[in-house]
C-alpha cells in the first residue's frame, strides 16, 4: 500500500490517541483540583508504526483489508497507577463512560501471564470526528502499576534484543523479578492509606494556598494597600506554621473580608446609578 494511503488510515487513530490522552489527563486534574486522590498517575499513548502493523499482520495471517478490524491495538493507551487497587477504579471509570464502549477485557493482574507479565487490558470502541464524518475505531488500554510497568518495559526490551526468544537463564531471572514486583505492589498496598493521606494533604494545602492568593489578588482592586499588606503578612505568618487548619480558618476569614468589600462596592455602584 502507498504511504499516503497509510497516512489516511492512521490519521483517525492519531486523533483518537490525542483525544484519549487529553481525557485521561483531564481526569487526573479533576481529581486533584477537587482535593481527591487520583487513581491515575500517568498516561501515555502511541499509534502503532506501519512496520509493526505489517509485522503483526503477517504473523497473525491478517490481510491488509482486515487490519482495522482485527488489529485491536493500532491505537494504544497506557495508564499507570500507583497502587494495584487503583487499577479497578480506573477500569470502573472506563466502563461507566459514554464515549468509550468496552469490547473486551483481559485481567492479567490476577491472572499473571506465563512470562510474568501483569496488566489489565481493555479494548474499547471510540468514535472520532473526521472530515468524512464520524469514525468508530478500536483502541487498546493497558492499565498497570508503576512497578508492573517497570517490569514489562525491561522484559519488552529483552524480547526485542533476543528477537522473542530470551535465553532460559534470563527468563528465570525475569520470573523472579516478576515475583518481586508482586511482593512490592502488595507491600505498597499495605501503606496505601498513609501515602494517600500524605499526598492528599499536600494537594489540599496547594489548593488552599492558590485560593488564598487569588482572593488577595482580587482584594487589590477593592481594599486599601495598607490593609492588603497586613493581610499578606498575616498569610505568610500562617503559611510558615505549616498548619492546614489555620490556613483553612484564614481562607474563611478572607472570604468574609472579600464579601464585605464586594457588598460595599456594589452599594457604591448602586448609588452612582441613582
Ligand atoms: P498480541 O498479539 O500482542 O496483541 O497479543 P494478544 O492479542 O494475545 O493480546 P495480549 O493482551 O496478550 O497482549 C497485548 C499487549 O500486551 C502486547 O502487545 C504487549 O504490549 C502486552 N503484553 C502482553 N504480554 C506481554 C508480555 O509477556 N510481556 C510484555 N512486556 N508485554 C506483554
Ligand atoms: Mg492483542
Amino acid at each position: 500500500m502507498e504511504i499516503q494511503l497509510w497516512k489516511e488510515i492512521l490519521d483517525p487513530y492519531e486523533l483518537a490517541v490525542k483525544e484519549l490522552t487529553v481525557k485521561f489527563n483531564h481526569l487526573i486534574q479533576e481529581h486533584r483540583s477537587q482535593g481527591l486522590y487520583s487513581p491515575i498517575e500517568q498516561v501515555h499513548g502511541r499509534v502503532k508504526t506501519i512496520s509493526s502493523i505489517l509485522d503483526k499482520a503477517q504473523k497473525k495471517n491478517i490481510r491488509i483489508e482486515e487490519i482495522e478490524e482485527k488489529l485491536e491495538d493500532i491505537a494504544g493507551i497506557r495508564i499507570i497507577c500507583q497502587f494495584v487497587e487503583d487499577i479497578e477504579k480506573v477500569v470502573e471509570i472506563i466502563r461507566n463512560r459514554t464515549d468509550m464502549v468496552v469490547k473486551s477485557e483481559k485481567d492479567y493482574v490476577t491472572h499473571t501471564k506465563k512470562s510474568g507479565y501483569r496488566s489489565y487490558h481493555m479494548i474499547i470502541y471510540y468514535e472520532v470526528q473526521t472530515l468524512g464524518g464520524g469514525k468508530k475505531i478500536q483502541a487498546e488500554i493497558q492499565i498497570r502499576t508503576l512497578a508492573m510497568n517497570f517490569w514489562s518495559t525491561i522484559e519488552h526490551s529483552l524480547q526485542y534484543k533476543y528477537k522473542g526468544s530470551i535465553p532460559e537463564h534470563i527468563r528465570t531471572r525475569l520470573t523472579n523479578a516478576s515475583d518481586a514486583i508482586l511482593l512490592l505492589d502488595n507491600e505498597m498496598s499495605s501503606v496505601r492509606g498513609e501515602i494517600m493521606d500524605a499526598q492528599n494533604s499536600f494537594q489540599i494545602q496547594a489548593n488552599l494556598v492558590s485560593d488564598i492568593l487569588n482572593n488577595i489578588q482580587n482584594l487589590y482592586r477593592l481594599a486599601n494597600k495598607r490593609e492588603i499588606i497586613r493581610i499578606q503578612d498575616e498569610f505568610y505568618r500562617i503559611y510558615k506554621t505549616n498548619d492546614i487548619e489555620q490556613l483553612r480558618r484564614f481562607h474563611r476569614q478572607l472570604d468574609v473580608i472579600a464579601e464585605g468589600y464586594r457588598a460595599q462596592s456594589n452599594e457604591h455602584r448602586y448609588e452612582e446609578n441613582l
